[in-house]
């Protein structure tokens, strides 16, 4: 393609992508797609000679946009919110067709310096003190395997350096909640700690690690001869957007000298409202931090901000620096590549920098605060509704709900197979009304029973979307009635 054939179908894909952006609303919000249709009309095998490009982009509408589940729909309340912004699409494309990789600063010198800017203003908007450096990662997977590693080398005084893991005499143990992310075990596991060494800390009534649990079983774990390695706290967690307090947290990370990463993968962007920042009261004393702008702040997939305190402690742990990749700057520069796991480096902080410039930090914190009131109004609506309960403080912008009709319930639920009767009941309206194309919203598990997850802060919802989503659960819970 030459860069006038590039001129034209950029064009024309910019158009196509606008277009799916102003009628996205119109389709239905989940794929309706069986296993392996979307397979089945692409060839087996890779085209031999050149196919006109206009093919390429005419199976895009054909094949691909019915196989997709929309994200950026209004009425998608799925999972979490993934925004990714245009102004921020933008900055993506632009990393892409700039094509260049950050192997070390002298490499794309813009490369490093706009990265530090953009984690330096993401540092000054979520309320951090400078005392925090900043990094972007792919996901807050990689981020907190990045944590967990740092965590493992302080606690073995660099193994690395030595036999590793494998010659260390104590084992080193990882504290975590039930409503930890899964990341955290697939980190705590691919650091070699072992499933073993996972302590699973008991939460209060709002879904928050307890300080004095964690601290009862720290102790009983050094009187058992392990080495407490790390603690993760989470500031959102995935099923109900609750935080572990952080300001207890801290004090029993210090007396153990324990690391603390916490993993505010979600709420992390919630933190650029002052009014919310209770929520990580203590980050101050945490070792690490994740925050996905790609998340709900609207910055396209992917992108993860990952801060440490001690720049030298994670530069030991990551970097090997091979001859090859040194130069005569070393000293007044940063390497990102001594920062996280990859050599080469997309130019993420492009899509960032677009984000945080076209919007402002005012007009992203508008957004979050509409979608806070939307989510408020919602659970009013069910509050007020009988047969409906609200399961979880509603935090930010996440409500675990769940309809118990009387005609079904009758009874108390903990009566014998109510509550199997409810959990059938609960995922059937969930599956019908998500197939039903109206919106699409996450039934999961909460204290061991089916609920049903509502995840407002897609972009383009407003206050009416929400209000469909509330007159589609209600259609669908009213039809099942006998
Ligand atoms: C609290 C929390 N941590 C971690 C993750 C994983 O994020 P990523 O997909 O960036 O690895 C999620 C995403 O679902 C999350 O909600």
């Amino acid at each position: 393609m030459t860069p006038e054939e590039f001129r034209a179908y950029g064009h024309q894909l910019i158009d196509w992508i606008a277009d799916y952006r102003a009628s996205v609303a119109d389709r239905p919000v989940m794929a309706r797609t069986e296993p392996g249709e979307i397979r089945a009309q692409l060839p087996k095998q890779p085209p031999i000679r050149p196919e006109p490009f206009a093919d390429v982009l005419a199976d895009l509408d054909s094949i691909v946009l019915p196989g997709l589940s929309h994200w950026q729909h209004p009425r998608f309340f799925g999972y979490f919110p993934s925004n990714g912004l245009l102004a921020s699409v933008l900055g993506d494309y632009a990393s892409t067709g700039l094509g260049v990789l950050g192997l070390s600063w002298q490499s794309s010198p813009a490369l490093t310096e706009v990265e530090e800017v953009v984690t330096d203003w993401m540092r000054q908007m979520v309320g951090l003190s400078d005392a925090w450096s900043g990094v972007i990662q792919d996901t807050a997977s990689t981020s907190t395997l990045i944590a967990l590693l740092s965590a493992r080398e302080q606690a073995t005084h660099y193994s690395l350096s030595r036999a590793g893991l494998q010659a260390e005499p104590k084992p080193l143990s990882v504290y975590v909640t039930a409503h930890a992310h899964s990341s955290v075990d697939k980190a705590a596991l691919l650091a070699g700690l072992g499933r073993a060494n996972i302590h699973i800390i008991p939460h209060d009534a709002n879904y928050a690690m307890r300080p004095d649990a964690l601290r009862a079983r720290i102790s009983d774990d050094v009187a058992a001869g392990f080495v407490p390695c790390a603690i993760v706290c989470t500031t959102g967690t995935t099923t109900s957007t609750a935080y572990d307090p952080l300001e207890q947290i801290v004090p029993v990370a210090k007396a153990f000298s324990v690391w603390l990463h916490v993993d505010a993968a979600m709420a992390g962007s919630a933190m650029i409202l002052p009014e919310l920042r209770h929520m990580w009261n203590g980050i101050e004393g945490a070792d690490s931090i994740v925050i996905n702008p790609h998340k709900w702040l609207g910055a396209a997939f992917d992108a993860s901000l990952y801060y440490v305190r001690d720049p030298q402690h994670l530069i030991r742990v990551m970097s090997t620096n091979p001859s090859y990749l040194r130069s005569s700057v070393d000293e007044r520069v940063k390497n990102l590549r001594d920062w996280g796991l990859p050599l080469g480096r997309r130019f993420r902080a492009l899509k960032l920098w677009f984000l945080i410039r076209e919007q402002g930090v005012e007009g992203l914190q508008a957004r979050l605060r509409r979608d806070l009131a939307n989510a408020q109004w919602l659970a009013d609506q069910i509050r007020a509704t009988p047969g409906w309960k609200i399961l979880a403080p509603v935090t930010l912008q996440t409500l675990c709900v769940r309809h118990e009709p009387a005609w079904l319930v009758g009874e108390p639920l903990e009566a014998t197979g109510a509550s199997e009767r409810i959990d059938a009941y609960t995922q059937a309206w969930a599956d019908r009304l998500n197939r039903s194309g109206a919106a699409y919203l996450t039934p999961a598990i909460l204290d061991g029973r089916w609920m049903v997850r509502i995840s407002i802060g897609a972009a383009p919802t407003e206050r009416e979307h929400v209000a469909a989503l509330w007159e589609a659960m209600q259609n669908e819970t009213g039809r099942a009635e006998p």
